[in-house]
């Protein structure tokens, strides 16, 4: 693999090349209308911040953000559909909304600065990526209500780039899609990207020699190991893109290729603070939250993301904070016996054991009265020696994380891919 090339100074955004204090004093003003501007417009905020016996012009400094209430998904769904819009309905251009696993979706709103903003934060990410304008970007994010593809895309073809716009599934076509166009990047969950790489091999192509240098894999937690397994198996740069639709959807932060060490907050729109998740004080690690800095039609003041990570200096680009690779989600974690564990931990072991592919899931199940895990993984074609990798793999879960699991292994391409985010934890534990 080539080394990855940072982006010359002059490609670079002018607010990209700003000093630590010049950013700050840009977000402490968009911060105070963005206050000022949900206060009066959203009865929900008004309501909250009266509450909480707050005013937006008690905000003079960064810090005092920390005296405002929290939004919640739930704030989003009791305001359900257009409760939290900013501006009129007719000035919201686009609407997207996430499933959610119980409940009515939540929905998010986007005026047409809005959309620009968005644009300008995915082609400044797809460039940290190692993308440059005129490369063809391959979009295997879903398009829909799913913010993936169409921030994928319009970030793509605003740094002027040839976007392909494949969305997820038919799974074959897209390597004949890739085989064919040559494209240079790809946008995808590092989870759809194993799917894809099977499909390669199934078709008998080698997937090193594909035209791919560069994936922007975001949506759902991955692992250095993954990174590692991806890089070496397509021979291209894989990097972490981040988002969620209530912030604005990809590209709220992205990893730089020249670093990869975690990922720079574009903090100019999305100002980010991790509090303790069970106190909501502020913490070094703990819960990320974000405050939009200048989203018109959805302002969102101190949204509990529920992903976990910490904060640290930037790097590639000092100005910006870094958050590290998000490890889990606090609602993703599985509470076994007493012990925590998200299912990134398995994945980290499952690849450091040759003989098993990445392909597992994590079945829980209640026998008798007792909660019992199951890893179920894929070996890789080939392999033989199921006894001693299932053995080797529950050794190392109780030995990294104190518990005691069932491995099951299963013969290659039994277990269900994603077409998208994956499905990792099955639980059955109330039959
Ligand atoms: O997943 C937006 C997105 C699309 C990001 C494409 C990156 C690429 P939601 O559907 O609202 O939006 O889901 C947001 O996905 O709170 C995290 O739990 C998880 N997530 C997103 N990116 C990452 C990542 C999109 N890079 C939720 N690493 C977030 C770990 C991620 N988790």
């Amino acid at each position: 693999m080539k080394l990855a090339q940072p982006p010359a100074q002059e490609e670079l955004d002018a607010i990209e090349r700003v000093s630590r204090d010049e950013l700050m004093a840009i977000q402490l003003e968009r911060l105070q209308w963005t206050l000022h501007h949900a206060y009066e417009n959203v009865p929900l905020y008004r309501q909250k911040f009266d509450q909480q016996g707050v005013h937006p012009s008690d905000c003079k400094d960064l810090s005092d953000l920390a005296k405002f209430p929290f939004t919640t998904k739930q704030d989003l769904r009791d305001c359900y559909p257009f409760g939290m819009f900013a501006v009129p309905r007719t000035e919201v251009v686009r609407v997207h909304a996430s499933s959610g696993t119980t409940g009515k979706p939540t929905v998010v709103g986007y005026t047409r600065r809005d959309i620009d903003t968005w644009a300008d934060v995915v082609a400044r990410s797809i460039r940290a990526a190692g993308g440059r304008p005129g490369d063809i970007v391959h979009v295997a994010y879903g398009y829909g209500l799913f913010t993936g593809g169409l921030g994928a895309h319009y970030g793509a073809e605003r740094l002027g780039c040839t976007v392909v716009p494949v969305s997820g599934g038919m799974t074959p076509r897209q390597v004949q899609l890739i085989t064919d166009f040559r494209p240079s990047v790809i946008m995808v969950t590092p989870s759809y990207m194993l799917a894809l790489l099977d499909e390669f091999e199934a078709q008998g192509l080698d997937p090193r020699e594909s035209s791919l240098r560069v994936g922007i894999f975001g949506a759902e937690p991955w692992t250095e190991q993954m990174r590692t397994e991806i890089e070496d198996r397509f021979d291209l740069h894989a990097v972490d893109i981040y988002g969620l639709s209530e912030v604005m959807g990809p590209g709220v932060a992205q990893e730089c290729a020249e670093t990869k060490d975690g990922l720079h907050v574009w903090e100019d729109h999305f100002y980010p603070e991790t509090v303790d998740p069970f106190t909501g004080e502020p913490a070094d690690s703990g819960e990320l939250v974000f405050t939009s800095l200048t989203k018109e039609a959805l302002p969102i003041i101190r949204y509990r993301t529920r992903d976990l990570t910490r904060l640290l200096p930037g790097t590639a680009r000092p100005a910006f904070r870094r958050m590290e690779k998000v490890t889990g989600r606090t609602d993703d974690m599985i509470i076994l016996r007493g012990v925590n564990l998200f299912p990134t931990q398995i994945e980290e072991l499952v690849l450091r054991i040759p003989g098993l592919s990445p392909h597992f899931q994590l079945h829980l199940t209640r026998p008798q009265r007792l909660d019992v895990l199951t890893v179920k993984v894929e070996s890789r074609p080939g392999f033989e020696d199921r006894a001693s990798a299932s053995a080797q793999l529950a050794r190392e879960v109780k030995d990294r994380v104190g518990l005691t699991v069932e491995v099951e292994i299963v013969e290659p391409e039994t277990l269900e891919r994603s077409m998208g985010k994956l499905k990792r934890v099955y639980d059955r534990r109330d039959n």
